[in-house]
C-alpha cells in the first residue's frame, strides 16, 4: 500500500532500532534496587527522571554561575541572566513559538493554568459567560476555572466521553456559542492516556473566536509538539515531566492575549514604573515573572531541552508507543484486569483496575517487587466518577523503560491476582 502511495524511497533506508540499554545510562537513578529488586520505575507521567546532563548542568550553574539576573551590573549577574533567556529560546524552539518573548517560565503545569484562569479570567470573563472544559480534565484545568467562573457569575460547559475515554466531540461544538470566552483542555489526559485530536479542537473552537489554553503537560515528553501549527492560543507545561526539575514550568501564550492580559502576580522584576499612585508594567514576559524566577530550574530545563534534540526524539516516541502496546496486548491476557482508558490514540498511560483489589493494594504489592506504579485518583476525580470507580492503578511509560520492565509489571499484577483468589 505504502509502495503504491510512492512512498517506497522513503522507507527503504533502514532504520535504526531505538537503543533503550544506552538511553538508560544517561539516567542514573534507574539503576538503582528497590526493596533488594531493579527499580521498574512506571510513574512517568507523575514525575519523569532527569538524565546526567541535566544534573550536571545544574551543579556546573551553581558552582560557577549563580546570581540574580536581570538586576546585576557585574559579569557573573550578566552570565546567569544568558544562561537564563538562552533556556527561553531553546523552549521557544522546542515548540516552535513565533517568539521566545511568548514563552513565560512559571513553577509548573498548575501554575500556568492559574496564570491564564485568573489573568485571561479577570479580564475577558464576565457574569453569564461560559468556560468550556471536558470530563477528562485533571483538577489542574477545573478548579482554577471554576474559581474565577464563581467570583464572575460565568458557568462551565463540560465535553462528555465516551466509554473508551475519548471525548465526544460531536458534542463539543453544540457547546460554544457567543458567551464562550475559553476553551480549556487537555492534549493528553494523566488518567487514561487519551490523545485528544488537539488541532481538530482548537480549530473548531477558533471558527467561534473562542481561543484555546491547552494544558500539555503529559504530551510535552511523549512527541512533538508545535504550538503554531496546533495554533494553540496558550499551551501549559511542566519541566519535571519532560526530564527536568521540578519547580519550572512554561506558559506558551500568543502576544496579542499575553499583552491584553493583566499581571498574575506583581512585586519586583516586572515593572517600568512605580509610584504610590500608579504603576506601569514591563513588557511580555518579564510581566508575568514578578520576583526572583527559578534560575537554576529555567537553565536545568533548557538542558533537558538540548537533551530531547540530542536523542531521537521521533524514534523514543514511536518506541514508547510500541512499549504501551505491548503492555496493553499482555495486560489484556490477565483475567480480572479491566482497563480504564482505551481511546484509539494513546500515549504513555496504563490506567487499570482489578476484581476485588484496591488500587492502593496493587500499587503496594509491585513495590515489593520494585515496581513504581501509581494508585489513586490521579487527581482526575470526574474521571473517576464517569467510570464509576474510586481508583485506578497507572503505569505510565518513558522511553527509558523496556520489555523486561513491562514482563516484571505484568507478572507482578499476576502474582497480586493470585495472592488475592
Ligand atoms: N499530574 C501528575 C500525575 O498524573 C502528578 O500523576
Amino acid at each position: 500500500m505504502r509502495q503504491d502511495l510512492g512512498l517506497k524511497l522513503l522507507d527503504s533506508s533502514p532504520k535504526k532500532p531505538f537503543d533503550v540499554e544506552r538511553i538508560r545510562a544517561d539516567f542514573p537513578v534507574l539503576s538503582q534496587n528497590m526493596n533488594g529488586k531493579p527499580l521498574a520505575y512506571l510513574d512517568n507521567a507523575a514525575s519523569a527522571q532527569v538524565p546526567k546532563v541535566v544534573i550536571e548542568r545544574i551543579h556546573e550553574y551553581l558552582t560557577k554561575e549563580h546570581a540574580n539576573i536581570h538586576r546585576g551590573v557585574y559579569y557573573l549577574s550578566q552570565k546567569a541572566t544568558t544562561a537564563y533567556e538562552s533556556a527561553r529560546e531553546k523552549i521557544k524552539r522546542f515548540i516552535n513559538a513565533r517568539e521566545a518573548e511568548e514563552c513565560i517560565f512559571v513553577r509548573g503545569c498548575t501554575e500556568a493554568i492559574n496564570l491564564v484562569a485568573y489573568s485571561f479570567g479577570r479580564r475577558f470573563i464576565e457574569n453569564g459567560d461560559e468556560i468550556v472544559l471536558s470530563q477528562m480534565e485533571h483538577h489542574a484545568n477545573i478548579i482554577p476555572w471554576q474559581t474565577i467562573a464563581e467570583e464572575k457569575g460565568a458557568r462551565l460547559r463540560i465535553i462528555p466521553i465516551n466509554e473508551r475515554g475519548e471525548l465526544v466531540l460531536e458534542e463539543f461544538e453544540n457547546l460554544l456559542n457567543e458567551r464562550t470566552k475559553i476553551v480549556a483542555i487537555t492534549h493528553v489526559s494523566n488518567s487514561l492516556g487519551t490523545v485528544n485530536p488537539i488541532k481538530q479542537i482548537i480549530s473548531i473552537a477558533h471558527k467561534f473566536g473562542i481561543p484555546v489554553c491547552v494544558d500539555g503537560a503529559q504530551a510535552i515528553p511523549h512527541f512533538r509538539v508545535d504550538v503554531q501549527e496546533i495554533d494553540a492560543d496558550f499551551y501549559a507545561f511542566s519541566g519535571h515531566k519532560m526530564f527536568g526539575p521540578t519547580g519550572i514550568g512554561v506558559l506558551y501564550g500568543k502576544r496579542k492575549w499575553l499583552e491584553e492580559m493583566p499581571p498574575y502576580q506583581t512585586g519586583g522584576g516586572m515593572i517600568r514604573r512605580v509610584t504610590f499612585e500608579k504603576t506601569t508594567f514591563a513588557p511580555i514576559p518579564e510581566k508575568f515573572e514578578a520576583g526572583t524566577p527559578a534560575i537554576m530550574g529555567a537553565i536545568g530545563l533548557g538542558a533537558a531541552v538540548d537533551y530531547l534534540n540530542s536523542i531521537d526524539f521521533e524514534a523514543a516516541s514511536e518506541y514508547e508507543k510500541e512499549l504501551l502496546e505491548y503492555a496493553t496486548e499482555q495486560i489484556s491476557n490477565i483475567e480480572g484486569v479491566r482497563i480504564i482508558g482505551t481511546a484509539k490514540e494513546k500515549a504513555s498511560v496504563l490506567s487499570f483496575v482489578i476484581e476485588n483489589i484496591h488500587p492502593h493494594d496493587i500499587g503496594t504489592i509491585l513495590d515489593q517487587q520494585g515496581i513504581a506504579i501509581r494508585a489513586g485518583h490521579h487527581c482526575a476525580q470526574p474521571v473517576m466518577d464517569f467510570f464509576k470507580i474510586p481508583a485506578t492503578a497507572r503505569a505510565s511509560f518513558a522511553f527509558y523503560n523496556t520489555k523486561q520492565e513491562v514482563d516484571r509489571l505484568i507478572e507482578a499484577i499476576k502474582k497480586t491476582v493470585e495472592i488475592f483468589s
